[in-house]
């Protein structure tokens, strides 16, 4: 099984989030487990006060490094191990689907930190976080949509989550493409049509048509992306001529 931790101040607002849906069902058949623990249970004041202003002056309130500790401290003493602790934060390294590979690789165990306020204490961070991670280059009120995110990207390539792992090995960023577009029921909608190699049933040539849209789609976006893909397999190399011929223009 597949565990995360979620330190946050909102454990119920991230409880309905988790315990829906695909991450809800495996949760039901123990393939997976996500708990969100509230921080302020672990404050030792009266006023379960878990922030206080930052030495040095400044805007708003850090996150106190003790009820973190107590809480993290707790959670890891319940688990028998240091579990690998990653803060949530907008100056860690950037989260991406690479990243959600190695987190489901060589762990089975995370808490996830979620921040408030102006952040938190250093001096938790320096003793009990293993490494830092972003959502993207902005900056959100709280740690818990980049924790979700997290928690959701590693848990679905859980084996099991998912109903075979094809659902997330042909989708975008797994081999650093965009995946080709997706179409369902009716063929026609609005005057669209769905591309009529779909409806043939040749799969040969469906997988082909998927594969020169999701180079197309790559090359268009994502040009950063295509730069780094090796195309130089005969078939990717006929798709590009392909591509070339169909977007010449005509004389
Ligand atoms: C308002 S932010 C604090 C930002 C901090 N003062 C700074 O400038 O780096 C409050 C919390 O939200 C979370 N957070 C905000 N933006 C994030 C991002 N892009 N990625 C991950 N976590 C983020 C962190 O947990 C952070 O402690």
């Amino acid at each position: 099984m597949y565990q995360i931790d979620i330190m946050t101040l909102f454990p119920d607002t991230m409880g309905d989030m988790v315990n829906d849906s695909i991450l809800g069902r495996a949760q039901d058949r123990d393939i997976i487990r996500v708990d969100c623990h509230q921080i302020r249970d672990y404050t030792l004041n009266k006023q379960k006060q878990v922030d206080d202003y930052p030495y040095g002056g400044g805007h708003g309130a850090v996150m106190q490094a003790d009820p973190l500790y107590q809480c993290w401290k707790h959670l890891c003493d319940r688990a028998g191990y240091p579990v690998h602790t990653i803060y949530m934060s907008p100056a860690g390294r950037t989260f991406c689907q690479a990243e959600a590979k190695r987190l489901n690789a060589d762990y089975d165990h995370l808490i996830l930190v979620c921040g408030h306020y102006e952040g938190i204490d250093e001096r938790f961070i320096e003793e009990c976080v293993d490494e830092e991670l972003s959502l993207g280059d902005f900056v959100l009120t709280g740690g818990e949509i980049p924790a979700l995110a997290v928690a959701d990207a590693v848990c679905r390539l859980v084996p099991g989550v998912l109903p075979d792992p094809e659902c997330y090995t042909e989708e975008s960023h797994w081999n650093g493409m965009l995946e080709y577009p997706q179409y369902s029921r009716p063929e026609i909608w609005h005057d669209r049509a769905v591309p009529s190699i779909l409806l043939s049933g040749h799969h040969a040539k469906i997988a082909k048509w998927r594969r020169k849209q999701a180079i197309l789609r790559t090359r268009t976006r994502r040009p950063d992306l295509y730069a780094k893909l090796d195309l130089s397999s005969r078939e990717d190399q006929k798709l590009l001529a392909e591509l070339e011929s169909e977007t010449k223009p005509q004389t």
